[in-house]
């Protein structure tokens, strides 16, 4: 079986608070884009679980998200004597804030519901999915969703109009902890509109979304580079996107990734072809 595993991109970010086991509280919209990995999953007679990848640097035992899905879907079905191989043919960039990793081990959850004929609802497989990640619930549904709790709470939106996304990734990741720690830090954190932005999606303002798009934590992703004394790419990457006519331009989830909505295709990839010599990723999408 073959499933398309999709990247998504933040078009608010808000966090609201920290909760006592340290996780933060957040709110935010969610939108599926274009870009995919592709994940084959092959049911065996052997027992256990082997992961292939067709980059050397990814994991292959618990610490791939995917792994773990497949292993929790075995414990929480009471599946013994069940082996699967999973191949992940990756696209995504990995620590890029476009949920490379939730989004395999939602693929893989899926995937396996339908091979086992298991029936799990998606609210069940939505359960298993947050013992793996924050993100993994939202990506079993996908598409346009707010998000509330650490990401696990979930209300569909309206969808964003068609419309070309530029997606770039500077070489340097950031670690999602690292960047909720310097979030605590902050004296004054910036907050998106969701309210307004929500109302936006509703009315498919194209320019009015991409006034609001934000995210609380750029400026502390841009703050831990700059301590740090690393190269940030992502201001140039912006304010280059925003010089090329997009609506907006926004750093995804905990970054590394920046991306711009785009008017035309003519103008994203005009952006695309300036760009593309300064940063290590870079692809055109759609929503
Ligand atoms: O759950 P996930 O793997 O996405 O999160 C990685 C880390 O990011 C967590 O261990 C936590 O330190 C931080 N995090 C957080 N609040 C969230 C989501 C993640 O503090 N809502």
């Amino acid at each position: 079986m073959k499933i398309k595993s999709y990247a998504k991109i933040n078009l608010t970010l808000d966090v609201l608070g920290v909760r006592a086991d340290g996780y933060h509280q957040l709110s935010m919209i969610m939108h599926s884009v274009g870009l995919y990995d592709e994940i084959t999953l092959l049911p065996n007679s052997d027992d256990g679980i082997a992961l292939t990848a067709n980059l050397p640097f990814l994991p292959t035992d618990r610490k791939n998200h995917a792994y773990k899905a497949a292993e929790l879907f075995y414990q929480e079905t009471g599946l013994s004597q069940c082996g699967i191989s999973i191949h992940i043919n990756k696209k995504i960039p990995v620590c890029a804030g476009l949920a490379g990793g939730s989004s395999n081990a939602a693929a893989v959850l899926r995937g396996m519901n339908q091979l086992y004929h298991t029936n799990l609802s998606t609210e069940q497989l939505c359960q298993i999915g947050l013992k793996i990640g924050a993100d993994v619930p939202y990506c079993i549904t996908g598409g346009t969703a707010l998000a509330g709790g650490i990401g696990e709470e979930l209300t569909p939106l309206p969808p964003l109009p068609k419309m070309p996304i530029l997606l770039a990734k500077p070489a340097c990741g950031l670690s999602t902890p690292a960047v909720f720690q310097q979030w605590d830090r902050l004296e004054q954190p910036v907050h998106p509109d969701t309210k307004a932005m929500i109302s936006a999606l509703e009315d498919g303002r194209k320019q009015q979304i991409g006034r609001l798009l934000c995210n609380s934590l750029e400026q502390p992703a841009f703050a831990y580079l700059q301590e740090r004394g690393y190269h940030n790419q992502m201001p140039m990457l912006k304010e280059a996107m925003l010089r090329y006519g997009a609506y907006g331009s926004l750093m995804s989830g905990s970054g590394t990734t920046v991306y711009g909505l785009f008017p035309s295709r003519k103008q994203a990839y005009e952006a695309m072809k300036k760009l593309r010599k300064k940063v290590k990723f870079i692809v055109l999408t759609t929503t």
